[in-house]
């Protein structure tokens, strides 16, 4: 299986760029697919930032198992971290987000009252890989007109702190994703999920995984969704067969259209067609 690389030519200048805002902000807000919490973490991101009181929160969560992410949430939280779970598009858990990052930023806040100081809005850089739900969220957030409230001074002004609410400020960085990914099955996953653009993966290998991952953990819905009965250790050519006369996805001469079967699965994958997904696992 060859290694997945990724280069966007962006990707180093915005690691400095987050290095360079850190002393900035009191809080990381780290976005992550709450259908792959670990495949969707950014090590490199995750390292830079590390030492800021972290507040994870699980995008998504209306695709994921209920069950199981209440047990992920445990696992993330300790001292400097806290985690959550928003459904951004259904608008649910985002009144969460500041009640929590307020819970960090408890005893740095004591000590300022304690010197005479005034609470001032929390701020937090936000983290996330592409199409994790960003710009969805940070909408979401929007209690008045977002208004800039300035560069700092000494960095480039790619990056900016944008006061979104009463009790938050709000800086923005891109969403990227890292060079290599170690684990080929992460690269796939993210694949699944549609956070890596289609040339960068083979598609077919997408879609075995994908299927493989199905027979596994849920093939009752990967027989209800395409009206076919695999059974969990069909071969994945049997699947890719069933979907293809099922479907009416043929050649001339009448042969399977495998192409177009793969297409097929991805795209109802990235559309949920499969219920609630979880791809990993709690280490
Ligand atoms: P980004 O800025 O991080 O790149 O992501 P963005 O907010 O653009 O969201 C990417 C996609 O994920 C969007 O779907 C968005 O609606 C969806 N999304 C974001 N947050 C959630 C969530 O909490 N739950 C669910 N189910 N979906 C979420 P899209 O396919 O581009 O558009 P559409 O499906 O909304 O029409």
């Amino acid at each position: 299986m060859k290694t997945i690389q990724w280069y966007p030519g962006h990707m180093a200048k915005t690691s400095r760029e987050i290095k360079a805002h850190l002393k900035n902000v009191d809080v990381v807000f780290e976005l992550l697919d709450a259908r792959a919490p670990l495949a969707s973490r950014n090590p490199m991101m995750h390292e830079i930032t590390k030492g800021k009181p972290r507040l994870i929160i699980l995008m998504k969560a209306d695709l994921a198992p209920h069950k199981v992410l209440t047990q992920w949430v445990t696992y993330f939280h300790n001292e400097f971290t806290r985690a959550i779970t928003v459904d951004a598009k259904g608008g649910r858990g985002i009144e969460n987000i500041v009640e929590k990052a307020t819970e960090l930023m408890r005893a740095k806040r004591e000590r300022a009252q304690a010197r005479g100081l005034k609470n001032r809005p929390i701020r937090a850089m936000i983290l996330g890989i592409p199409n994790v739900g960003k710009s969805t969220l940070i909408n979401r957030l929007v209690k008045r007109k977002a208004t800039k409230v300035g560069d700092v001074p000494g960095v480039t002004k790619h990056l900016q702190t944008v006061r979104i609410h009463e009790e938050l400020s709000l800086l923005d960085t891109p969403g990227v994703l890292w060079p290599k990914f170690e684990d080929p099955e992460v690269g796939k996953k993210l694949a699944l999920l549609g956070a890596i653009r289609d040339p960068i993966l083979a598609l077919d290998d997408i879609a075995v995984y994908g299927i493989a991952w199905l027979l596994e953990h849920k093939h009752d819905a990967l027989n209800a969704h395409y009206d076919i009965s695999v059974v969990p250790s069909a071969s994945i050519m049997d699947v890719f067969d069933a979907i293809g006369k099922r479907r009416g996805f043929l050649v001339a001469g009448g042969a399977i259209d495998y192409d177009r079967v793969i297409e097929r699965f991805i795209h109802d994958f990235r559309h949920h067609k499969f219920g609630p997904i979880m791809l990993d696992v709690i280490p």
